[in-house]
């Protein structure tokens, strides 16, 4: 016999199976899917998180229905300007029509593979990464996400360098896998999961001298370090900028120890910061650099890992001992990031991403002007910004005044007091203009406040 829940289960199934279907919900559909989805999300996924998720909220839960370009509409037609940008994932915006006909020309064709023949699209996009990513970084591993691309990336320092210690920077975000965690460098995601992966440690970010001192002092010990992972601009961390001199130091220091540089650019990569990669404005050549986030092109997960030749030795000996991914760089993902390289290159995504990045910095430093002292700091580098306010709740109230005005901007992991501006490279002039009004007014609010 059938249990009940397993007929309601086909029941639910078929009703939602319905909703995605239809073009254009009813609003009494819109109304029943976005109540139930909340009831749903307190039973089964998590109170809290709806509850963090309502935080910028109006009074009303909002659920996400569709998206397009710089835009997302709720279940109940509201637009939204996204200046969250996914956390960094819809650089190219949202289902770019060109990423979207590739990915469905593959759909069409095979999705997933046999795991066993050659593939070509794998070939072919860690080709394309190869010819992109700066020196002669050549080895490719395709990953689903980037805690799993920066997994690869420490198993590989250790595998090709023979050393255990991993230095990592305060502040920097890796992932939240056992290994990833291990090099991110905030103490409220770490504790809970003591002891994590042996032989990591911390030094301060954008510090030349301690990070000197710590490699030098781990190589007297008899403990040489197999490598330095760093984000080239601290993301998560606040949108920490170093000094120009910072990342050619590290690579030199690295060098000097005979350490591997594994550079981060998850969030950095794809153009987001104004050069194709962060690193190619300081003309520095990492020995790993990890990307995922816009790599999918806003439309589907991957992650990838690109090495130079000489860690790549033990993979020919053993192409099995680095790491198994029946996912990771499947067709359909290859195909998106295939076609998301196509247009970030021949549509200067870098250069939009410079240009309108430029643009945004203006609009905050005439606000700035405007109301002293309603931001403590503010700064950026293409479309990665951050606004500092004197204290998480004033950074809460700026998210929930633009939200409340249809833009949806973010604090970094668990911090309001930074809020990020990081906005698809196809946002355009007047989408710009509508923020900067926006801010002016809740700025102005703020101001006010007694
Ligand atoms: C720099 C950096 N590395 C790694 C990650 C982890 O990526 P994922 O959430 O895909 O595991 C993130 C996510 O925010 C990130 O910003």
């Amino acid at each position: 016999m059938v249990s009940a829940d397993r007929v309601q289960a086909l029941q639910t199934a078929h009703r939602v199976l319905g909703y995605i279907q239809q073009d254009r919900l009813s609003p009494a559909d819109a109304e029943a899917m976005t109540a139930e989805a909340a009831e749903l999300y307190a039973r089964h996924v998590s109170r809290a998180m709806l509850a963090h998720r309502k935080s910028a909220s109006t009074d009303e839960t909002a659920a996400e229905w569709s998206d397009e370009g710089a835009y997302f509409w709720d279940t109940r037609g509201r637009k939204y300007l996204d200046c969250l940008g996914g956390y960094g994932i819809y650089l190219l915006g949202h289902r770019h029509p060109r990423v979207v006909v590739a990915v469905e020309a593959e759909l069409h064709r095979y999705a997933l593979h046999s795991q066993e023949l050659v593939d070509p699209l794998r070939a072919y996009l860690s080709h394309l990464l190869s010819l992109v990513t700066p020196g002669d970084l050549q080895y490719v591993y395709l990953t689903n996400s980037g805690a799993e691309t920066v997994e690869m990336a420490l198993k590989l320092a250790r595998l090709a360098t023979g050393r255990v210690p991993i230095v990592a920077t305060v502040g920097g975000f890796h992932g939240k896998t056992m290994g990833a965690l291990s090099a991110t460098g905030r103490g409220v995601f770490r504790s809970p999961y003591l002891p994590l992966v042996p032989g990591f440690s911390h030094v301060p970010f954008g510090d030349l001298d301690a990070l000197a001192t710590h490699l030098r002092g781990l190589a007297a010990v008899g403990e040489p370090p197999a490598a330095v992972i760093l984000e080239p601009i601290q993301g998560e961390g606040g949108i920490n900028i170093p000094a120009d001199d910072y990342l050619p130091g590290v690579r030199a220091l690295c060098d000097e120890m005979d350490a591997l540089l594994i550079c981060d650019e998850i969030q950095t990569g794809m153009g987001r910061t104004g050069t194709l990669f962060a690193v190619d404005r300081v003309g520095v050549i990492p020995d790993i650099l990890c990307l995922a986030k816009a790599l999918g092109g806003g439309v589907m997960p991957i992650g990838a890992l690109v090495a130079r030749p000489h860690l790549w030795t033990r993979l020919e000996e053993n192409p099995f001992i680095l790491g198994s991914s029946t996912f990771g760089g499947n067709p359909l993902a290859c195909s998106a990031a295939i076609a998301a390289l196509e247009v970030t290159l021949a549509d200067d995504i870098p250069g939009q991403a410079a240009q309108k990045g430029a643009l945004i910095l203006d609009g905050l430093s005439t606000l700035d002007l405007k109301h002293p002292g309603v931001m403590t700091a503010y700064r950026g580098r293409g479309l990665l910004i951050g606004m500092e306010f004197p204290d998480s709740a004033t950074g809460y109230r700026v998210a929930k005044g633009l939200f409340t005005r249809g833009i949806l901007v973010g604090g970094t992991l668990n911090n309001a007091r930074v809020i990020r501006i990081e906005p698809p490279a196809v946002i355009n002039n007047d989408d710009i203009s509508t923020l900067v009004v926006a801010l002016d007014e809740v700025f102005a609010d703020e101001e006010g406040r007694p």
